[in-house]
């Protein structure tokens, strides 16, 4: 209908920061608050999707009418994406690209023979484009945060990934982006480019799920 465009449609959306543990009580993590992502959840809810919201750690409360699992890290991520088969996949998480190789059992001590102690990280799996891949696929939709050169990495964000859509925004300026309230993007697809002018992330989430709903029945509904 014309109110719930996405009735009877699986959505499932990433959100949030990952937590790459280093030992028992500390990890690398990134400044994404979830607030996108759970604004995004809850339009798509509200446009009639059957919305689960795979959320990093973030302190936010559950948006209404979702399903929500919490996880922590790139790996708890990608098989909670993958164990949630959907219509179309948002990623909208700032997934560490690199985790530690070898998490310590115990808490690393500070050691004045030794030195300070080195890191070595591995590559995470990539989400999107492992679900991309999947057979069938489900419409996917990507973030891209960029601090310079926006359109030109999301492009090429969208054909390496395979996406349907990329959301590029600029992470540089602090009023928008990671945390604020606020945000801007450009909507790119192979075809289309849509500027959403600065606003809450809350109006903003309103605008990209009628866009991403738009798309769906365009070009993906069977
Ligand atoms: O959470 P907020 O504080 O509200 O901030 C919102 C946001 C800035 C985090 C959000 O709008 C945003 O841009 N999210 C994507 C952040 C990101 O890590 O982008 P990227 O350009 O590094 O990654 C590109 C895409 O691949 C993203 O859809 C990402 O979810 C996905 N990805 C990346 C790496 C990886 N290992 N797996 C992935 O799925």
């Amino acid at each position: 209908s014309v109110s719930k465009p996405l009735a009877g449609v699986r959505l499932t959306i990433t959100a949030g920061p990952t937590r790459e543990a280093i030992d028992p009580v500390r990890y690398i993590s990134n400044h994404s608050s979830g607030k996108m992502g759970f604004a995004l959840a809850q339009s798509a809810a509200k446009l009639g999707a059957e919305v689960t919201l795979i959320a990093g750690p973030v302190d936010l409360q559950t948006p209404t009418g979702v399903k929500r699992l919490d996880v922590e890290s790139a790996q708890e991520m990608l098989e909670a994406a993958l164990a949630n088969p959907s219509d179309i996949f948002i990623g909208c998480a700032a997934v560490a690209d690199y985790r530690v190789a070898n998490i310590a059992e115990h808490k690393i001590k500070k050691n004045a023979q030794s030195g300070a102690p080195q890191l070595e990280l591995i590559e995470n799996p990539d989400i999107l484009k492992t679900i991309a891949e999947q057979n069938p696929a489900p419409m996917c939709v990507g973030f891209a945060a960029e601090t310079r050169d926006v359109e030109t990495y999301a492009i090429d964000k969208l054909k390496r990934k395979k996406l349907a859509l990329i959301i590029a925004n600029d992470v540089s300026n602090s009023d928008i982006g990671f945390n604020s309230d606020n945000n801007a993007a450009v909507v790119l697809s192979a075809d289309e480019r849509v500027v959403f002018e600065q606003q809450s992330k809350t109006s903003l989430a309103h605008q990209l799920a009628h866009y991403i709903a738009n798309h769906f029945h365009q070009n993906f509904r069977r």
